[in-house]
């Protein structure tokens, strides 16, 4: 079971706490007043924190067996529906898909991200998503789904293919590798092909990543995460790094054109600004969650003998159908690689909690008939870490199983919409699910068919210090070079 680090107090509940701390701040006395002006009438959810011992309590867990293990033992205790109180700071959890509709698609007006992501504001500039006002950010969300949408994916296929036969043409013919590493530079190499265009690939990839490691890792410090606008040093390198990148995508003209294209409903086509920004929250939606689930994937299958000889007698009968060869539709027979992929999402989700802000009052009914009334102020959370957790939804949760979501078994239907979450659901699901699925599935199909692959360090431990909970360490495999042989065409 892949635990929690017992060490470390995971990234999301830091992300969690100064979340709270912004919005206490942001809404202040306001919030207070809101909340005592509620009504009593209905129950409010059962409150985790009663005194001093409970909260001496709670952090003792927190800080000895990890954030999902105290977030599991309150769902054990309370239920579905709890809130966690620190230094005045509520946080009302809503743990599965009986409680979590109106969480994930209550209108903006009611419920919404609230000021969680205005950190993205100086990475991604003013002129997009959180700096600027709903309608807009709708429409811009709406550009993100029309160049993204399944139908347009066919012609990423062939670009992004290429970059993965050409980046695993310089392995030799055996060796070992650090996985997570090897798949970090070849998911930037096809970002840079397929987001961002030919010219940027062939001519300046160094110089546009390191930048966009610039940007992001001094956008998620501490101090920028607190004082965006502060003048520290964290924050200068950020804005400089931001500053390059606008003047290199003004330059080049092949950048993704459909995001070029866009107009909104007043027939306004985007600025060269709005386009920047729009590319920054692209790369960083994309590349990241991408890297890490392609590394869990891969120390998953290659610890699992039965996962792994299934998904190379799936590679095997596409080849012996259509040969080696492989196209975009070649791609949708591959269900069991699907599987394994959504699996491991389950088990890994790199986004392990998702936060919201209540502008009006709602009630929840758990199955169990508890109605609770969960007040205008609260800060909600979608726990992913519990929701792909819960043993009566998936059947023994800590093993890693892709037939739970074959046909037949579907576990993540048996609650209804809001069971499985790795892509998010509702008003802000991801835009680049399908894209996600098409990019890894390239990168695994190709390194099933071609590498005999052995998971030669020990199966990695959860490193929950990052914002996007990765491998820990090193994900050593060794490789040997091998050619699925071709069997007789089947009918
Ligand atoms: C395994 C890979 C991925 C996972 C697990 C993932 C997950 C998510 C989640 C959970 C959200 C919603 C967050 C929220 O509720 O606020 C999201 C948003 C988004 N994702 Fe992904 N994502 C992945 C890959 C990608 C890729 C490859 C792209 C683009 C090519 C992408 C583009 C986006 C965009 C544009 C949004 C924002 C949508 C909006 O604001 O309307 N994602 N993603």
């Amino acid at each position: 079971m892949d635990m929690v680090n017992s060490s470390a107090v995971p990234f999301s509940i830091a992300l969690v706490f100064i979340a709270a701390v912004i919005t206490k701040v942001a809404w202040g006395r306001k919030t207070t007043d809101l909340v005592s002006s509620c009504t009593n009438t209905l129950t409010r959810p059962p409150a985790v924190i009663t005194g001093i011992t409970s909260a001496v309590l709670l952090l003792h867990t927190l800080c000895t067996k990890g954030f999902r293990a105290m977030l599991q033992e309150q769902y054990t205790k309370f239920g579905s529906v709890f809130t966690i109180s620190f230094f005045g700071m509520k946080t009302t959890f809503l743990v599965g898909p009986e409680v979590s509709a109106h969480f994930y698609q209550g209108p903006e007006s009611e419920i919404s991200h609230g000021n969680f992501l205005d950190f993205t504001v100086p990475m991604c500039g003013k002129d997009v998503g959180y700096g600027v006002d709903i309608a807009t950010r709708i429409e811009q969300s709406r550009f993100y789904l029309d160049t993204l949408k399944p139908a347009k994916l066919r012609c990423h296929f062939a670009p992004m293919l290429q970059e993965v036969e050409k980046y695993f043409a310089q392995w030799g013919q055996q060796g070992t590798v650090d996985l997570k590493q090897e798949l970090d530079q070849l998911l930037m190499l096809i970002s840079a092909r397929c987001l961002l265009g030919k010219e940027i690939r062939e001519k300046m990839v160094d110089e546009v990543f390191s930048t966009f490691h610039d940007l992001t890792e001094n956008s998620l410090q501490l101090t920028s995460l607190l004082f965006p606008y502060a003048p520290t040093p964290t924050t200068q390198r950020r804005d400089k790094a931001r500053a390059r990148l606008s003047s290199i995508f003004a330059e080049i003209e092949d950048l993704l054109q459909n995001l070029m294209d866009s107009k909104y409903k007043d027939g306004r086509p985007t600025t060269e600004a709005e386009v920047t920004g729009l590319l920054i929250g692209l790369l960083f939606a994309a590349k990241h969650n991408t890297t890490s689930t392609s590394t869990w994937i891969g120390a998953r299958l290659l610890s699992h003998t039965e996962c792994l000889e299934a998904a190379l007698e799936e590679q095997q009968h596409i080849v012996n159908k259509h040969g080696d060869n492989i196209d975009y539709d070649t791609l949708l027979e591959m269900s069991f690689l699907h599987c394994c992929i959504k699996e491991a999402l389950r088990m890994h989700p790199p986004s392990t909690i998702f936060l919201r802000k209540v502008h009006k009052n709602f009630t929840v009914q758990t199955t169990e008939g508890y109605k609770y009334e969960i007040p205008r102020g609260h800060t909600i959370a979608s726990p992913l870490v519990i929701n792909h957790n819960i043993p009566h939804i998936y059947k023994d949760p800590d093993v890693y199983d892709p037939h739970r979501f074959s046909h037949g078994r579907e576990e993540d239907r048996v609650g209804g919409k809001f069971t499985y979450n790795a892509f998010g659901g509702g008003r802000h699901a991801c835009a680049g699910e399908a894209y996600a699925y098409m990019q890894v599935k390239v990168i695994w199909s190709h390194l099933l068919r071609n590498f005999e692959l052995k998971l030669v360090s020990p199966f990695p431990k959860t490193n929950w210090l990052k914002l996007i909970p990765e491998p820990r360490g090193e994900v050593e495999v060794s490789y040997k070079r091998r050619i699925l042989p071709r069997n007789m065409l089947e009918k």
